[in-house]
C-alpha cells in the first residue's frame, strides 16, 4: 500500500490507544511548526507579513498557542472564535475578524478586543458604527466576481454570498474616509483547497490592481492586503503541495511592479490560511468494529461522520492507512463507513485496501483542518478527543472526548416531572 507520512509506528499508536481510546484526532506538533516556519520564511521579504490562522479549521487553544509562538495571528469569524482568541490571550491586531451576516454583539466583541474588522458588505459600515463604534482601521472583503474562477467548496465568486463588488469598494472606502477612518486594509478569499500556485499570484495581482485604482481615486493609503486562506493540501498521493516559495516570488514580483512602482509601499501581506497550516498534520485514528458483506464489502469503524464530515459533505478524499499493513497489497475493495443513520456516512467508497480484520487500527490522513471542528451530534454521536503529539514524542490530551452529560446538558430532565401531558 502506497504510504503517506505517519508520525507514529503501530506499536506507538497502540500504546497511545491504551490511554486514549479510539476514535481521536491526533496532531503532529513538530511538522506543524516546521510548516509554520516555512510559511513565514517564504514571505520574509515583506515587512509586517502575517498569517492569521483561520481558527475555524481546528479551534483548539493549544494548537493556537503553538502557532502564536511562531508569530501567527488568529482569524475569527464568530463570537465563539473571538472568545477563544481572548482565552488564548490574544488581543488587538493579532486578531482578524472576517465574518458575514454578522450580529451586533459580535461586532461589539471584536471592537472590545481591538481586532482588525473585515466587513463583508457595504451596509455593514453603518451597522458596525451603530452597534459598536467605528475603529481607526477597517478592512473590506473584496469579491472579484467574474474576474476569478471558483471551486466546489467555495463556489463561483459571482454566486458567492461573500464580499463587496469592485464598485462598492470605491464607494465604501470613500464613506470610511468621510467618517474619519485613517487606516485601511483589503481582503479577498476566492478559493478553497486550491493547489495551483499561480492562482494565488493571480489573486494578488487582482487585489494590487484594485489597491492602485482605489488609492488614486479615493486618496487613501492601504496598510495591508489579506489574501485569505484557501491554500490546498495534497489529500491524494499524486497531488503536489503548493510551492509557497513560488507563490511568494510571484507576489513579490507583482508587488514591485504594482505597489512599489506606484509609490504605495509599504503594504503588508497577510494570509488567513487554515487547511494548509494544520490539515496535513492531523490524523483521525479509529478501530474496525465490524465487517459486513452484502452487495458490497463494508468496513464499519468506531468513528463516524460526527468526527470527519468532509467525505460525506463534499465527496472529499482522505487517504487511509491500515496500521501494520502498510506493505500489503491493496486488493480488497471496501466502503469504509461510520455508524450514523445516513447512507452517506462513508469515509471512503470503493477504496482498495489491504484485507481488513476486526480490530485493525485505521488512520485517516489530513484531518487536521475542518475535521474535528465540523463535528456535529446527529444521532447523539459524541465528538472525540483531540491529542497533540509533542515534539519530544509525548502525548498531551488537548480536548477530552464529549460525554453523554455534555450532550444532555441543554435538556431539563428534572422539569419532566412537572410537565403534564
Ligand atoms: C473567511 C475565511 N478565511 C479563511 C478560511 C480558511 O480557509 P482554508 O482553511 O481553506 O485555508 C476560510 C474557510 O472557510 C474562510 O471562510
Amino acid at each position: 500500500m502506497k504510504g503517506k507520512e505517519i508520525p507514529f509506528t503501530k506499536d506507538q499508536i497502540e500504546k497511545i490507544i491504551e490511554k486514549h481510546p479510539t476514535p481521536f484526532h491526533i496532531y503532529d506538533e513538530k511538522r506543524m511548526v516546521e510548516y509554520a516556519n516555512y510559511f513565514v520564511d517564504a514571505f520574509s521579504w515583506n515587512e509586517g507579513f502575517k498569517e492569521f490562522y483561520a481558527i475555524k479549521a481546528a479551534p483548539n487553544p493549544y494548537l493556537m498557542k503553538v502557532l502564536r509562538n511562531q508569530g501567527f495571528g488568529i482569524d475569527c469569524s464568530s463570537m465563539a472564535e473571538l472568545v477563544l482568541a481572548e482565552k488564548v490571550g490574544m488581543r488587538g491586531e493579532e486578531i482578524m475578524f472576517t465574518s458575514n451576516d454578522t450580529p451586533d454583539y459580535e461586532f461589539q466583541k471584536a471592537v472590545e478586543l481591538g481586532a482588525i474588522i473585515n466587513l463583508d458588505d457595504i451596509s455593514h459600515i453603518d451597522y458596525l458604527e451603530k452597534s459598536a463604534s467605528m475603529p481607526e482601521l477597517v478592512c473590506f472583503r473584496y469579491n472579484p466576481g467574474a474576474l476569478k474562477g471558483g471551486n466546489i467548496i467555495i463556489g463561483n465568486p459571482e454566486d458567492s454570498k461573500y464580499g463587496f463588488t469592485r464598485e462598492q469598494l470605491f464607494e465604501g472606502y470613500k464613506k470610511l474616509k468621510n467618517k474619519g477612518v485613517k487606516r485601511f486594509g483589503i481582503h479577498t478569499m476566492v478559493a478553497s483547497n486550491e493547489l495551483d500556485s499561480d492562482y494565488f499570484i493571480e489573486t494578488a495581482g487582482i487585489v494590487f490592481d484594485t489597491i492602485v485604482d482605489i488609492s488614486k481615486e479615493v486618496g487613501i493609503h492601504f496598510e495591508f492586503a489579506n489574501l485569505g486562506g484557501g491554500i490546498g493540501i495534497p489529500y491524494k498521493n499524486e497531488h503536489k503541495p503548493v510551492d509557497l516559495i513560488k507563490v511568494s516570488t510571484g507576489i513579490k514580483d507583482l508587488y514591485e511592479k504594482m505597489i512599489v512602482a506606484n509609490n504605495l509601499a509599504p503594504l503588508k501581506i497577510f494570509f488567513e490560511s487554515g487547511r494548509a497550516i494544520t490539515g496535513p498534520f492531523g490524523y483521525l485514528v479509529s478501530k474496525v468494529l465490524h465487517l459486513k458483506e452484502t452487495y458490497k464489502k463494508y468496513v464499519g469503524l468506531d468513528s463516524c461522520m460526527a468526527n470527519l464530515m468532509r467525505p460525506a459533505l463534499y465527496g472529499s478524499y482522505h487517504h487511509i492507512t491500515v496500521m501494520g499493513k502498510e506493505n500489503e497489497s491493496c486488493n480488497s475493495l471496501y466502503d469504509v463507513t461510520g455508524s450514523l443513520c445516513e447512507n452517506n456516512d462513508k469515509f471512503a467508497i470503493n477504496r482498495l485496501l489491504p484485507k481488513i480484520e476486526v480490530g485493525d487500527i485505521i488512520v485517516m490522513h489530513d484531518t487536521g483542518a475542518h475535521g474535528h471542528s465540523m463535528g456535529f451530534n446527529y444521532n447523539g454521536k459524541l465528538r472525540s478527543a483531540e491529542l497533540l503529539l509533542r515534539e519530544d514524542g509525548s502525548v498531551k490530551e488537548i480536548r477530552r472526548a464529549e460525554t453523554l452529560e455534555d450532550l444532555f446538558a441543554t435538556l431539563d430532565f428534572d422539569g419532566l416531572d412537572n410537565f403534564k401531558v
